[in-house]
């Protein structure tokens, strides 16, 4: 669908207020009215500016403005709001809709899965190797940009995965990138799941393979889209599915994957450094590490820092270092992240009773949301969605939770399928007991009002 400007000023004509006064002080209140909220957000969302009208890119800068300035306030503002504090359990950010500083909320928002961007140690590190290495790497690591202690973290990081070899990228959206656009070429067909990560669909894109989507997690319909190929085939799954919290079916889709003879390639982002006895993943976790080709993970979640990595033999660890265009043609990572990062895995290493504690935290949240007759979708997971279904209300709901004193993410449409709103929390080993059922509480409390308790 194509917007056109006639339709734009519909919607800027639509009674949406602009001038939300900030409130005197930084005491939660009740959230303000948006009239005509559901105007502005049911006719239009994303995905009706990504085609415009006309010959010049521009044209749709115009329609798009103004029905941003109706959606901001409408909802789209609680995307990105500064944080003024470390993502620990209880942060601080600024409304952007009021400007007003909302303190103290309970922190169910980010990937800081073990706590590990607030530790002590792993700062402690980061701060010396700035101090020794500058803050940038200042080269691409084909180049200048690899550093002792880069190589420090490869080698660390395959022994921690139990695998020959392992390549570090800037960021995990590049690894995916990177790794699927890397091997497979224009007439070779990758496979992977309806839920896939944006970073796995856009590797496919930039590969120029061919592609079918499988049902989510359905090994028989992977089955089916493996049928009557008879190139070059790739499977991608994720470990934990980043939307539902959600595991794979790896036993099911590794029978398959080796039934058709198609290489097996696995996304843990959120799964690394917590799943199986010795963190290395759901592939650990069901005992199926070597019948994966390739183990991918990031830094940004678990290890609370950034960047990005794939794992698996030397072979193919060498050719990537070669065709991986999205790390030979970027920066390496900064000497402080990778200084942090390999602290953030020898405490891994070191202390499992930190993943003990994340389990037994997933286990309390799971386990009160469910009895308060929450309805938690799927999730086998840290990653918990509060299923709303109703995209008209997502953004309100979410508004009335970060006000009533927790910080959580709506996710809606285009993000997730129509009708399949929700609020994401994450749980972490860092919550103590008490945050987690004041969260519990307030997220109950608010879904009774709007009557969505089960
Ligand atoms: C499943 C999945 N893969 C890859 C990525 C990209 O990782 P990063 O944010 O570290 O670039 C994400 C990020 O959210 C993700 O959820």
């Amino acid at each position: 669908m194509k917007p056109s400007r006639q339709q734009a000023e519909k919607l800027t004509t639509s009674e949406v207020p602009h001038d939300v006064t900030p409130a005197a002080s930084d005491a939660r209140s009740e959230p303000e009215v948006v009239r005509d909220r559901q105007a502005t957000l049911s006719e239009y969302d994303y995905s009706n500016f990504f085609y415009g009208a006309g010959d010049d890119p521009f044209d749709i800068l115009e329609p798009f403005h103004d029905w941003f300035a109706n959606a901001k306030p409408a909802g789209y503002y609680l995307f990105g709001q500064p944080m003024h504090t470390a993502p620990g359990t209880r942060v601080s950010i600024v409304e952007k809709k009021t400007n007003r500083k909302l303190k103290d909320l309970i922190n169910l928002a980010s990937y800081n899965y073990l706590g590990l961007s607030c530790r002590q140690e792993v700062i402690e590190a980061a701060r010396e190797a700035i101090g020794r290495y500058g803050t940038g790497a200042a080269g691409s690591p084909i180049l200048s940009g690899t550093f002792d202690i880069h190589e420090e973290l490869a080698e660390k990081l395959a022994r921690f995965k139990n695998k020959e070899s392992a390549l570090i990228f800037p960021t995990g959206y590049s690894a995916n990138l990177g790794a699927i656009a890397g091997l497979m070429r224009s007439g070779d067909l990758v496979v992977t799941d309806q839920y896939a990560h944006a970073s796995i669909v856009d590797g496919i894109i930039l590969s120029k393979a061919r592609v079918r989507y499988f049902r989510h997690n359905r090994a028989p319909d992977l089955d089916r889209k493996l049928r009557d190929f008879a190139g070059k085939k790739l499977v991608v799954i994720e470990g934990v599915y980043s939307m539902d919290g959600d595991l794979a079916a790896l036993p099911e889709i590794v029978e398959v994957c080796r039934r058709h003879g198609a290489r097996l390639m696995i996304d843990e982002a959120h799964s690394t450094f917590l799943f199986g006895t010795n963190g290395r993943g759901v592939a650990e976790h069901f005992g199926l590490e070597d019948d994966i080709d390739i183990h991918f993970g990031t830094f940004s979640k678990s290890l609370g820092g950034i960047g990005g990595f794939v794992a698996g033999n030397k072979a193919l660890m060498l050719y990537l270092k070669g065709f991986a265009r999205s790390r030979v043609f970027s920066c390496g990572l900064p000497p402080g992240v990778v200084a942090g990062l390999i602290k953030a895995i020898e405490i891994v290493e070191a202390e499992p009773e930190l993943r003990a504690r994340l389990w037994e935290n997933v286990g309390t949240t799971q386990h009160l949301l469910r009895k308060a007759g929450v309805d938690i979708g799927a999730s086998e997971s840290q990653v918990i969605p509060i299923m709303i279904r109703d995209d008209e209300r997502i953004f309100a709901i979410a508004e009335e939770m970060i006000h009533a004193g927790v910080y959580l993410n709506p996710v809606r449409y285009p993000a997730v399928g129509k009708h399949q709103s929700r609020l994401r929390i994450s749980v972490t080993a860092s919550h103590t007991e008490e945050e987690l059922k004041e969260g519990v509480t307030i997220i109950a409390k608010v879904l009774e009002r709007n009557g969505l308790c089960r």
